[in-house]
């Protein structure tokens, strides 16, 4: 048996671990589906990823809660290379490390597929809850960034239309603002990390507070383009390396 077939069933089985860890029934959830032999579910992609949509939503589309990210659309290489980041604990948030543990590279890849071809529909836009000004920092930021600190425009490598480029540069739409702040805070904390040179740890650096929550703030309220899909590989030139999308 390859290692692969061995942690397929991983998958459907995270969904009660999973629910045992959200609501605290540990004990007894997991002696009761030992000892009840489970109905075999077909063994489908869709099926496999039933772990991950109580948190993501059904087609990745993600949920009402401000932490848990869209999956849908954004590049398969960008999200493959997440899994692999909370595999290997470049990035923490415990039960996504836990549910990638024993899961194959070949696995990993086939599951950043799946959610790269997914199109549900976006959220509509947040309210914004800041001040004009703030708003209009944060689009200058993101659409012209400030050459006085350095600071790239956003747009420069996440696309015009914000939904990224191709292979492993993800859209910034559709995304809660206390996510976005939260990544860039795990940037410059260095509690995430992205293939050296890192080069969101780099902005997120050269960001200050305000900035940050004002570029979040202006993303978050942002409509999803007619046509929400990545900007083609190499179409444009990065203003930083960035070792995850090499030029
Ligand atoms: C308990 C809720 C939960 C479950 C279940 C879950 N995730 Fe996550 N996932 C999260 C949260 C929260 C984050 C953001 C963590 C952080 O702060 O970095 C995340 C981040 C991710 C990311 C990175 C997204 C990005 O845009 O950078 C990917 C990819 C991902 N999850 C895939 C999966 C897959 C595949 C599964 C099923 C095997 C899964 N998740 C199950 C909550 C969950
Ligand atoms: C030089 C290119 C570049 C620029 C400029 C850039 N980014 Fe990024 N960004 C990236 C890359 C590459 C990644 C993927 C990193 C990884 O693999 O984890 C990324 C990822 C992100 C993520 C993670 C999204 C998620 O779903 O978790 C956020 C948030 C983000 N960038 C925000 C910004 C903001 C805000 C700006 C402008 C202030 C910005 N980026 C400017 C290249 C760039």
């Amino acid at each position: 048996m390859s290692p692969r077939r061995l942690v397929r069933p991983l998958i459907p089985l995270a969904a009660p671990l999973l629910a045992a860890l959200l609501f605290g029934t540990s004990g007894i959830f997991s002696a009761a589906s030992a000892q009840t032999p489970q109905p075999k579910a077909p063994d489908t992609i869709e099926s496999r990823v039933q772990g991950c949509t109580a948190c993501h939503g059904s087609h990745g589309q993600g949920t009402d809660n401000d932490y848990f990210p869209r999956l849908a659309g954004k590049p398969a290489e960008y999200l493959y290379n997440q899994l692999m980041n909370f595999r290997e604990g470049r990035r923490k948030y415990p039960p996504m490390n836990y549910l990638v543990t024993y899961l194959s590279d070949d696995y990993l890849h086939e599951i950043a597929t799946y959610f790269s071809q997914q199109r549900p529909p976006y959220p509509p836009p947040a309210k914004a809850t800041v001040s004009d000004s703030t708003l209009a920092r944060g689009q200058a930021i993101v659409l012209r960034g400030d050459p006085a600190r350095q600071v790239p425009a956003c747009a420069a490598c996440h696309g015009a239309k914000l939904t990224g480029m191709e292979p492993a540069i993800p859209g910034l739409v559709g995304l809660h603002a206390d996510y976005i702040s939260a990544q860039i805070g795990a940037w410059r904390s260095g509690s995430r990390h992205a293939k050296a040179p890192d080069c969101m740890h780099e902005i997120a650096t050269r960001l200050t507070d305000d900035d940050v929550n004002a570029v979040a703030a202006w993303l978050a309220t942002q409509n999803a383009p007619q046509n929400p899909v990545p900007a083609a590989a190499g179409s444009l030139k990065t203003p930083l390396a960035c070792g995850s999308e090499p030029q």
